[in-house]
């Protein structure tokens, strides 16, 4: 701290500046001129400060703030008489003389931003004018870190809608299918005992009549099956895919897909597969299946229908392998992409479509998806003509090229007559399958998990049990937690039949305990085949 004499001496100091550069300015002289208080001012701001001489040829720094060392490494007081040229690149340099030439000679206030060695930087730049002088002052203000939390803010923003738009697409979907699933599954297995038993019910009827009724029921089941397809499409997408990734066969995920948008897209194209054996991926077949989703989308509103109904137009879906990667193309012949929006198409929320037709997700779910599963997106596109997305993805390590599909079951012989348990709330459900085993097995249908559980603590035997997962009371999985306490060897025996929605708790358990699951609708003869199977090898594993 300074002595009171020195303090008093720096007071008077100041005081004798302060009033001598009051007077400078009354006296209208020039203030930035001579060390003036402007000049101080400018020099300690805390933003850029600076005030320069123009002219249309060149712009000079006549003071300038100290900070300026933090931009460009040299102090405002190292810049006074130096050109823009002589501080800045020079394709930056020509721009700033520019428009200060423009600010100066009359052009008014100007405000820029401007980005330099990484950072951007907002500028206002004001013309003054001193007798003939033709003077320019401004300020600049690094905004590097605000931009960057905005940014963060909208990624951030992008992401919540982003899984909001999964969660409830696929709530909506995990819904429906549930719905449909379950009358589904009675209405597919009498239409197709109705077939079998048609000669032992109708014995009367034959001849053309008889035909006539077989292919109305035919009809009737070819109906419930496109149904069926629908309604497993539309799981693909309800599955809470966890994160651990599985092998997935891309076709599978993009038939998954082209079934949902079918009916969109025959109306404005032709859909052409065209697609190579090629290895699975890592993957979750549901975001797969997303993916394609919404590149087809895209494609079918890139297709304005109606003209040429869908005759003249393309929509190519190729898979083919490239080094050690699957590739996959969705191309089109609609709209194209104007070369100025290119750059955006993938940024959260941009959309070239009106209110209602486009949130601009689709393509950023896409790449996030995509990325998710160590692969790239692109696209190719000519403005008025074709579009082409591809995505590729590393080819799971010592797959052959060629995955064959799973081999379908194989009856078992010979046929063992079991006691098999039916537990189901839904009554359809229930005499559906008791129709379809009765002939071959000792069927005991009751529509609770509890009533189950009188009936083996009674003592009644079982070679297995078929039990609903989503039941109104106690539920599948907590029948069968009791199961494994009481009589571990048949909960071994249990086969799970689902709608399609379960949680994901529900869903570790599954993995855990690893008791077959059969998905509703089921296909009478293999639902058969299987049953037969399990009994099989409970009498095995009894007789061992
Ligand atoms: N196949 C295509 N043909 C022409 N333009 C396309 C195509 N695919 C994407 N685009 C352009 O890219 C933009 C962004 O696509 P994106 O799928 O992300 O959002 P969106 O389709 O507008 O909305 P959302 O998918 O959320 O419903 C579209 O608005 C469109 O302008
Ligand atoms: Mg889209």
């Amino acid at each position: 701290m300074p002595d009171p004499p020195d303090a008093l001496e720096a007071l008077r100091r100041e005081n004798d500046f302060l009033r001598e550069q009051l007077e400078r300015l009354r006296a209208g002289e020039d203030p930035t001129e001579g060390q003036g208080l402007l000049q101080l001012f400018v020099k300690h701001s805390p933003i850029y400060a600076f005030i320069k001489h123009v002219t249309p040829e060149v712009s000079r720094v006549l003071v300038a703030s100290e900070n300026y060392a933090d931009m460009i490494g040299v102090p405002g007081s190292q810049m006074a008489g130096k050109t823009m040229h002589d501080l800045f690149p020079a394709e930056f340099a020509d721009k700033i003389s520019l428009d200060d030439w423009e600010v100066a000679s009359g052009g008014g206030i100007l405000h820029l931003d401007e980005d330099l060695n990484g950072r951007h930087y907002t500028t206002i730049k004001f013309p003054i004018t001193v007798g003939e002088k033709r003077l320019l002052a401004g300020y600049t203000i690094d905004i590097t870190d605000r931009r960057r939390a905005e940014e963060e803010r909208r990624d951030l923003q992008a992401s919540l809608a982003q899984s909001d738009r999964l969660a409830s697409m696929g709530m909506l979907a995990a819904g429906v299918a549930h719905e449909i699933n379950n009358p589904l599954a009675y209405l597919l297995v009498n239409a197709e005992s109705l077939v079998e038993d048609l000669p032992t019910l109708l014995p009367e009827l034959t001849g053309a009549g008889a035909q006539d009724f077989s292919n109305r029921l035919q009809e009737i089941i070819s109906g419930a099956h496109r149904i069926q397809r629908i309604a497993r499409d539309l799981n693909t997408f309800s599955r809470q895919d966890g994160l651990e990734l599985v092998p997935v066969r891309l076709q599978d995920s993009i038939e998954h897909a082209l079934n949902m948008v079918s009916n969109e897209l025959k109306y404005r194209a032709r859909v052409i597969r065209d697609f190579q054996p090629v290895p699975r991926v890592m993957a979750t077949e549901g975001k797969l299946a997303q993916v394609f989703l919404n590149l087809l989308i895209n494609s079918a509103q890139a297709i304005n229908v109606g003209k040429g109904t869908g005759k003249e137009h393309e929509i190519r879906v190729r898979v083919w392998t490239e080094n050690d990667q699957v590739c996959a193309e969705v191309s089109d012949t609609g709209s194209g992409i104007p070369e100025d929006v290119q750059p955006r198409i993938f940024e959260p929320f941009f959309t070239t479509k009106g209110i209602g037709f486009g949130t601009g997700l689709g393509l950023s779910i896409c790449r996030n998806i995509v990325s998710g599963f160590s692969g790239e997106i692109g696209f190719s596109s000519c403005a008025g003509q074709c579009t082409r997305f591809w995505i590729r993805l590393p080819a799971m390590h010592g797959e052959p090229l060629s995955v064959p599909t799973p081999p379908r079951l194989h009856s078992v012989e010979p046929h063992v007559r079991g006691r098999v348990l039916v537990i189901d709330d839904e009554p359809g459900i229930r005499s559906a399958i008791t129709r379809i085993l009765v002939r071959r097995h000792e069927i005991t249908a009751v529509g609770s998990a509890e009533e189950a559980m009188a009936l083996i603590m009674g003592g009644h035997g079982f070679d297995i049990i078929i039990c609903d997962l989503m039941m109104s009371k106690m539920t599948g999985v907590e029948f069968h937690a009791w199961l494994v306490d009481q009589d571990p060897d048949l909960a071994r025996r249990v086969i799970f039949i689902t709608g399609g929605v379960f949680t994901q708790g529900t869903a570790e358990y599954l993995s855990l305990v690893g008791n077959l699951r059969i998905e509703k609708p089921f296909n009478t003869e293999e639902f058969r085949k299987i049953v037969d199977e399990h009994v099989l090898s409970a009498r095995d594993g009894s007789e061992s």
